[in-house]
């Protein structure tokens, strides 16, 4: 950790007065470097107080995350590595050939891709700065089998996020689409390198339109994007913030999936916010079939009775639901 982060972190522990010359003891540094720090950091925002035989006290962080504070946030949650670029083909292209270099988590940003990756072969549109694209690269210790539960996962930490930030009413198509207003606004991708037995590594890349209003003629009627979706009287969208957020909330999620290797412990919480539970959805797949969505299993299944009776449990494959995304 840099001088930089450790004066940070003992300004914001410590309410009161720190004094320099503590913190130049505590790091083993002069007392002039402490007082570099310092005016490093207000030069990033920070309202740092300093009264003479008493110290420096933190009085206000800045009001936008820095990219630095970023990727200090991003630090407590095991991000080794953080790359923000302008234009990339694919985020999680990036982060698929970087991953032989990172040991610990990783997280790529970029304003544009020029070859954006949807599901199932698709092309995710990504113009300049009208979209969030991102892909966090993570090491689980989980089998191949259960790679695709990490993406429920993602789902709801996304959707909890987009409600506590700007108060959208946010909800999950299974297996990971985030819509509002029956349309979609996010979607996720989930690429993994495995051998038969192990993961070695997960990208899970997650676009959110933001700005962007002209889409593919296909998804017109069907997706939606942040500044249309979002309370009005919310503060705009803050890149760092939106991820700091998401990470916030998914690293302890994957965390908690790396020791019980199911979705008990969120189930409760992704068929609250599913739109396929107790709706009409039309299964494709294998065999197609109308049937009434009634939960997920804890390997993130989703559970439909049928007209007759029976519930059949759907691992994979498209399931419309009526009023979503169109389907009347
Ligand atoms: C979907 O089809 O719903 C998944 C879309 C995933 C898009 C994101 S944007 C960031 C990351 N990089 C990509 O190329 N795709 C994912």
């Amino acid at each position: 950790m840099k001088n930089r982060d450790k004066i940070l972190d003992i300004l914001t522990s410590e309410k009161g007065f720190v004094s320099g010359e503590d913190m130049s003891c505590t790091l083993g540094v002069s007392r002039a470097a402490i007082s570099k720090n310092i005016k490093q950091l207000r030069e990033e925002g920070y309202q740092i107080h300093a009264v003479t035989n008493k110290g420096y006290q933190l009085e206000a962080e800045p009001k936008y995350m820095s990219e630095r504070q970023f990727k200090h946030e991003l630090d407590a949650y095991g991000f080794t590595y953080v790359q923000i670029d302008d234009t990339v083909d694919s985020t999680n292209l990036e982060a698929r050939r970087r991953s032989y270099e990172i040991q610990g988590n990783g997280c790529f940003l970029a304003s544009e891709q020029v070859a954006g990756r949807g599901r199932r072969g698709r092309e995710w549109t990504s113009p300049k700065d009208q979209g969030c694209y991102m892909s966090l690269l993570l090491h689980p210790e989980i089998m191949p089998a259960n790679a695709a539960m990490i993406t429920l996962i993602a789902g709801v930490a996304l959707a909890e996020t987009l409600r506590e930030l700007y108060q959208v009413d946010a909800w999950i198509k299974w297996p990971n689409d985030v819509v509002v207003g029956g349309k979609k606004i996010a979607g996720i991708l989930t690429e993994m390198n495995a051998e038969v037995d192990c993961v070695n590594y997960l990208v899970v890349g997650i676009g959110l339109n933001v700005g962007q209003k002209a889409f593919p003629e296909e998804l017109q009627n069907i997706a939606t994007y942040l500044e249309e979706a979002m309370d009005k009287n919310v503060m705009s969208f803050r890149r760092f913030e939106y991820v700091q957020t998401l990470v916030s909330k998914f690293i302890p999620y994957v965390e908690k999936f790396n020791r019980t290797h199911n979705l008990a412990f969120i189930k409760a919480s992704y068929e609250k916010m599913c739109v396929n539970i107790q709706r009409e959805v039309v299964v494709e797949g294998q065999s197609s079939f109308t049937g009434m969505g009634r939960g997920i299993t804890e390997q993130g299944a989703l559970e439909v009775i049928n007209d007759q009776g029976e519930c059949i449990t759907v691992t994979s494959g498209e399931a419309s639901v009526r009023g979503i995304y169109g389907y009347v």
